[in-house]
Order: C-alpha cells, then structure tokens, then sequence
C-alpha cells in the first residue's frame, strides 16, 4: 500500500509532495518498518544505528517523531533561523527523475526559532526519547549582522537540542557560505558557543559544509574549526556544480543539487577530510557522510572513508518510506559479510573514496553470496 502511495505522491510537484510528506508523519500516518539495531557512539552520543535524516526534510520541527519511527536513529530538524521568512519564490524544488536527483533553492523557508522552540519542548519534557536529535541552525536572508543569527538561534535552542549543527553551507542564502572562511567562521563559531553558555547549555557543535570546497579550502576551514571547539563536521550539503552527464529537463535549474549526483563528490571529501583530520591528530573529530546515500553500499563506503554517522534527505523523497530500512539492512550486510562487529571497527579503515566503494562492492557480493547460499 505505502509503494502506491509513495508512486501517486510523486506525481505530485515537489514541494507539494514534500508537504504531504511532513504532514502525514507528524499524525502518525507512515510505515513503521523493524527497527534495526546497529548502535555506535559519537561525540558522547548514544545512536541506536548511524543513519540520520538529513536538515531540510523537517524545516520546522514539526515530524521528526514520525521520522524517528520510519527507523532513522537521529533527526537533524532545521535549519532554523531568528525570525520567520518566507524563503524564496516558488517553485524552489525540482525532481532529477533521469538522475535519481533533486534541484533546491528553498531559501531557508522557516517559521523561525520562537516556532521550533514550542514544536521541541514537548519533546524535552518526555525525557528526549526515542532518538537522537539535531537542530540545524542558520541565519536570515536580510539580516545584517548574520554572526548574531547564529548566537541567537543557538542561545534559544540549545536547550531543546542532543546536537547542533552550524549551517554555513546552504547555497540558496547569499553570502552564508562566506562564513566557512578563517575569521567570518572565528567569529561565526565563537558566537554559537557564547550563545550556548549564555543558555548554559553543553553540547556537540557540529558544522555543515559545502562540496564544492577545495581540498585545500577544506584542510583550512576543518583546522580553523577545530581550532574553535566544535566537535565534528557533517559533509556535505548540497552543490552548485553541475556535472556534464545530468540528463534530467531540470538540469540547469538555479540551487543546490544533491542526489545521486553528489554520491561520490561527497564521499571524496569526506575522505579527505578524514585523511587530513587523523594526520593533525585529531581523529576523535566526528564526521557525519550524507549527500547522495541511496543504499547500504554507499553507506558503508561512507564508513570505511571514516564517517561515524551518515544521513540522507534526497533518497527518501524519491524512494519512498522505507528507505532508512533498506539502508540499513544493506548496511548490516555488509558489516556482517566483512566479518565485523561494529562499525566501530570499520570506521575509516580505507583512505581513499574509490578504494572505499570498491571494498563496498566486493562485500556487497559477498553478502549476496550468503544470501543466496542460506
Ligand atoms: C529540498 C532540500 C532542502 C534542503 N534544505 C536544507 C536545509 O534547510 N539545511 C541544510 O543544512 N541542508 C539542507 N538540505 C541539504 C541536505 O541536508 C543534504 O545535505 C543534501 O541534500 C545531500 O544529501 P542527499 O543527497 O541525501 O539529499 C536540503 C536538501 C534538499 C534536497
């Protein structure tokens, strides 16, 4: 039934897909697959399984209990910013269908922080559970000073949230991805933590980052970072780069594509950023893989490139609810077809993307084998 359901509602425009989609699982109208169970610890964090849905899907807070149970182990809800805005005109949001992808320039659409504060607080009450959540926090499209966004937001939510994430990377908000760079993210970073201590508040900090980042940009922002106290990076949210095989009608739509497209550029960073972390000695740094994750394959390269957790948005929207269980059943497949515990222990255990998915791929057959042979 939810396979007819989840077809009809891709007939629909994007956006208008993505409504129903908030709405029905905010009144508790979606699958309820078998959790899996596949725990890691990150950051002091207890997950029951690595695999969170990614900022953008929940904008305001509104679902992410019906999110936790389609099987996700965390809700990154956001990005929410100071004040209400509209976001920008529509359409804003394009299906890829030729490219298993997605073209975005919502614009922060947000019903602002004073809104997400009253949709968590129940939450807080009912002592947290059932997973873990994120607030994903970001700044106004006309707001002067953007450094005070950031104190503001984190000050108002820190309360309500097990992480936060520091947005600096949506394409769609002019000049916010100028606050990657040296002393725009000092000051960025430096006025996140003042508003956590102000709300007398402790927990991770993560930042959000883009990939179309070079290596080098992106050594220098992790050290700069670091530098700071923050506690991870979530890598990566979407890109403006449009690679030549796109096949789709909406191609050469304005925004941030992510999707398929953005598999392996993901991957490639987030290695490199392992890499390089592990060589400044600062391995204990959490790395969150999300862009273009589709299946349990994709997610277990993420993990030997040397994430601890990954997330998806894309995937969901054009797969339909069951993603997070397919991801995850793949995933334990191949941890078990590698002869592994935990991911734990496959966690950065290959250097390079390309290394990573091939090793994916061999066990992916392996696991097949066994399959076929049980
Ligand atoms: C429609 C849409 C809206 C998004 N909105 C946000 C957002 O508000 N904040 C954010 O940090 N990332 C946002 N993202 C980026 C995703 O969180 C994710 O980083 C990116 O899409 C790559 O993952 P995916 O390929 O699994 O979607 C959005 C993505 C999409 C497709």
């Amino acid at each position: 039934m939810w396979g007819t359901i989840s077809n009809l509602v891709q007939a629909l425009p994007a956006e208008t897909a993505h409504k129903i989609a908030v709405t029905s699982l905010r009144a508790g109208l979606a699958p309820v697959p078998n959790r899996v169970v596949l725990p890691v610890t990150c950051s002091g964090l207890s997950f029951d399984n690595p695999l969170g849905l990614a900022a953008g899907f929940d904008k305001n807070a509104e679902c992410y209990d019906g999110a936790f149970r389609l099987g996700f182990g965390a809700v990154e809800v956001g990005t929410i910013t100071p004040q209400p805005q509209p976001g920008n005109p529509r359409p804003r949001v394009f299906r890829l269908p030729d490219d298993e992808a997605v073209i975005n320039r919502y614009g922060f659409n947000s019903k602002g922080m004073g809104y997400a504060a009253s949709q968590l607080a129940p939450r807080k009450q009912d002592g947290r559970a059932p997973g873990i959540l994120g607030v994903n926090i970001g700044a106004n499209k006309l707001s002067r000073d953007k450094t005070q966004d950031y104190y503001s937001t984190a000050k108002r939510l820190a309360e309500f949230a097990d992480y936060l994430t520091v947005n600096l990377s949506s394409p769609n908000t002019p000049g916010l991805r100028d606050l990657q760079h040296e002393e725009a993210l000092v000051r960025t970073l430096d006025a996140v933590f003042q508003g956590c201590k102000e709300a007398r508040v402790s927990l991770p900090v993560f930042v959000k980052l883009a990939p179309d980042l070079s290596d080098a940009e992106l050594c220098r922002t992790l050290d700069w970072a670091s530098a700071r106290g923050v506690d991870g990076f979530v890598l990566t949210n979407t890109t403006i780069s449009r690679p030549q095989h796109l096949k789709s009608a909406a191609k050469d739509q304005a925004g941030g594509l992510s999707g398929a497209p953005l598999t392996h550029k993901s991957l490639s960073m987030l290695a490199c950023a392992a890499r390089h972390l592990e060589h400044v000695g600062l391995s204990e740094m959490a790395l969150v893989g999300v862009g273009g994750i589709a299946n349990g394959t994709q997610a277990y390269a993420r993990i030997l490139a040397g994430a601890d957790l990954i997330q998806l948005y894309t995937s969901l929207s054009l797969k339909g609810p069951y993603i997070a269980h397919h991801v995850l059943t793949g995933l334990h497949a191949c941890l078990k077809a590698d002869g592994l515990t935990s991911l734990a222990k496959a966690k950065g255990q290959i250097k390079t993307a390309d290394a990573a998915e091939a090793h994916a791929e061999y066990v992916l057959k392996i696991a097949s084998a066994q399959r076929a042979g049980s």
